[in-house]
């Protein structure tokens, strides 16, 4: 196969301005904030709403005040350590003056599972396509399933554009039809009452993404691997594709093993996996164990990769992301040696330089090691966050929690502190490796996508929020990942057009 480099047009300039001169203003707001109330302030917003893997009922520890960095701070935390220093919460900052949250990785335990897949309703019958015809339509109804799917020219730039209402063709799943959902995303099931979030489908401006179906995806699949490798949005995106190729397989052809960083989707008949590798920063880090990740004092190493990458060799296709686990301080903390040294003392990198380093070791990794002919990469740009209601001009909104439609007026100049200083690192350095990289430019036309998130429908610390808990969505609400069937299946209708163009 032959995959090409995605040609889109050049970034906008003035936009481009517009948001650095927003940025750094916003930056100077944030820091001065910080300095104001950094040393005596522990928000408490911020400190309910992030999640921390471990149960813990202790108060805000003060060492996660945003003070200066403290040298020789333990990094490889065991988990009683953590149990007893770290109240559940860590902080995230956004370019805004506004504490952000992040959540952690919220699978409590490690565990190896095969989800068996007896509930499942439909009884598809192997190798009969008029059945699994019959089954795509109960899923989505559809007038005819014989029309070609037609393919756009690949100079169509598929991510300009914008979100119209269409529950004919969305959402290209049911919530209830794949029960390989975590209960971090099934927002319906977790108790939102409002639907239409499920029901937008994006339209690029000159040109149409390809109607989805899951035996096209599966036959380009067929003797090959798929891997997600990143932090918990790009798992959000891989659950979706997990729901997306498995909707036309059969009880007891497909299964997930979930084991320590990687996680494998794998349906038998095609002898394709569908895969998630846990590296929120893709270099190494004291947040690789996923399970088990020390909290405020994130610590990289922006020049190693290796052990990640042995992983991701051979892969058919790898698809990377790193945002969200940068936001939470203005600057980076690098390891001076290495963790496997026992070194624990680190520098204060700013963050976009930090960034860029991590993407150049990256990208050496990615022109020493994948064969194009082999391997299809692609580079997922920043999730956003919808933290601050007003960002939209909503006055009487509580961060995302009451927003039931997309931002539609597309003229309204808004921003959500998207930190798109990263995002030219990161399209830069796509672009100037030797190995294609299609850059899936999800960013912008995620930030429309208010209305998307899990906010309180989704768990916490394993478990679901409590009645109480989601009845205060300032506190609790999750504006950082996003309910399926929801945007990340978006994200994957880019992947899907390309991996069906290709080969
Ligand atoms: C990314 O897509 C947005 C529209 O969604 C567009 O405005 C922007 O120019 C694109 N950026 C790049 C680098 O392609
Ligand atoms: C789709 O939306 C239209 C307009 O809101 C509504 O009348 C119709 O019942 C909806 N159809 C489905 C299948 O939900
Ligand atoms: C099954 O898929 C794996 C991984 O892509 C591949 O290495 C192997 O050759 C495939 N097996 C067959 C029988 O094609
Ligand atoms: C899951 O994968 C692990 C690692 O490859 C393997 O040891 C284990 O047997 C698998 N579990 C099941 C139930 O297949
Ligand atoms: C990739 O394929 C092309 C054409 O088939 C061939 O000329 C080239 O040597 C191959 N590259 C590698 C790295 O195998
Ligand atoms: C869309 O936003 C623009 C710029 O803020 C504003 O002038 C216009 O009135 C808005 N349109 C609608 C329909 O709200
Ligand atoms: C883009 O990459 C080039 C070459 O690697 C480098 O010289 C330039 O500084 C980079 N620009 C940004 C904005 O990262």
């Amino acid at each position: 196969m032959h995959p090409s480099r995605r040609k889109v047009p050049l970034f906008d300039t003035a936009a481009a301005m517009k948001q650095r001169k927003n940025g750094n203003l916003s930056i100077f707001v944030v820091v001065f904030s910080i300095f104001l109330f950094g040393v005596f302030m522990y928000n408490e917003d911020v400190k309910s709403i992030a999640e921390f893997p471990f149960s813990s009922s202790k108060p805000s520890d003060p060492r996660e005040s945003h003070q200066e960095a403290k040298p020789k701070e333990t990094i490889l935390v065991d988990q009683e350590s953590v149990k007893s220093t770290n109240p559940d919460q860590e902080s995230v900052k956004n370019a805004d003056p506004i504490q952000e949250s992040i959540k952690n990785d919220e699978e409590t335990t490690v565990t190896t599972t095969t989800l068996s897949v007896e509930e499942q309703t439909e009884d598809v019958k192997e190798g009969e396509t008029e059945e699994d015809k019959k089954i795509e339509m109960a899923v989505v109804p559809e007038e005819e399933d014989d029309g070609e799917v037609e393919i756009p020219p690949e100079e169509c730039d598929l991510f300009t554009g914008e979100w119209v209402f269409d529950n004919e063709t969305h959402p290209l799943y049911r919530e209830d039809q794949c029960e390989f959902l975590t209960a971090q995303v099934t927002c319906m099931r977790n108790g939102r009452k409002d639907s239409l979030y499920q029901n937008w489908r994006w339209q690029p401006r000159d040109c149409s993404l390809p109607k989805f179906k899951a035996r096209l995806l599966l036959e380009k699949l067929r003797n090959k691997r798929l891997m997600f490798v990143g932090d918990s949005l790009n798992r959000n995106q891989w659950e979706s594709m997990v729901c997306l190729a498995q909707s036309v397989i059969p009880p007891g052809q497909k299964s997930l093993n979930k084991t320590g960083s990687l996680s494998i989707f794998r349906i038998e008949d095609y002898n394709a996996t569908v895969e998630f590798y846990w590296a929120p920063f893709l270099v190494q880090s004291n947040s690789d164990d996923p399970n088990m990740h020390s909290i405020q004092n994130r610590i990289i190493m922006p020049e190693s990769i290796q052990k990640h990458g042995v992983n991701w060799k051979g892969v058919d296709y790898l698809v990377f992301n790193t945002y969200i686990w940068w936001m939470n301080t203005f600057s980076m903390k690098v390891l001076r040696g290495s963790f496997d040294n026992g070194d624990t003392e680190y520098d204060e990198v700013a963050r976009p330089v930090a960034y860029g380093r991590v993407l150049k070791t990256w990208g050496e990794w990615i022109d020493q090691n994948i064969d194009p002919n082999h391997t299809t990469v692609f580079f997922t740009s920043m999730s956003p966050l919808h933290i601050k209601s007003l960002d939209w001009e909503n006055p009487d909104g509580v961060k995302c929690a009451l927003e039931t439609t997309p931002i539609l007026n597309m003229s309204m100049p808004f921003s959500v502190g998207t930190d798109y200083r990263l995002f030219a690192v990161a399209k830069n350095v796509t672009q100037s490796l030797r190995i294609p990289v299609n850059f899936l430019n999800i960013t912008r036309l995620s930030e429309y996508r208010k209305d998307a998130h899990t906010s309180v429908y989704t768990i916490r610390q394993g478990k679901m929020l409590t009645p109480e808990q989601q009845a205060d969505p300032a506190t609790y609400a999750d504006c950082i990942h996003w309910c399926l069937p929801g945007l990340p299946d978006t994200w994957n209708e880019f992947l899907y057009t390309r991996i069906i163009s290709l080969s």
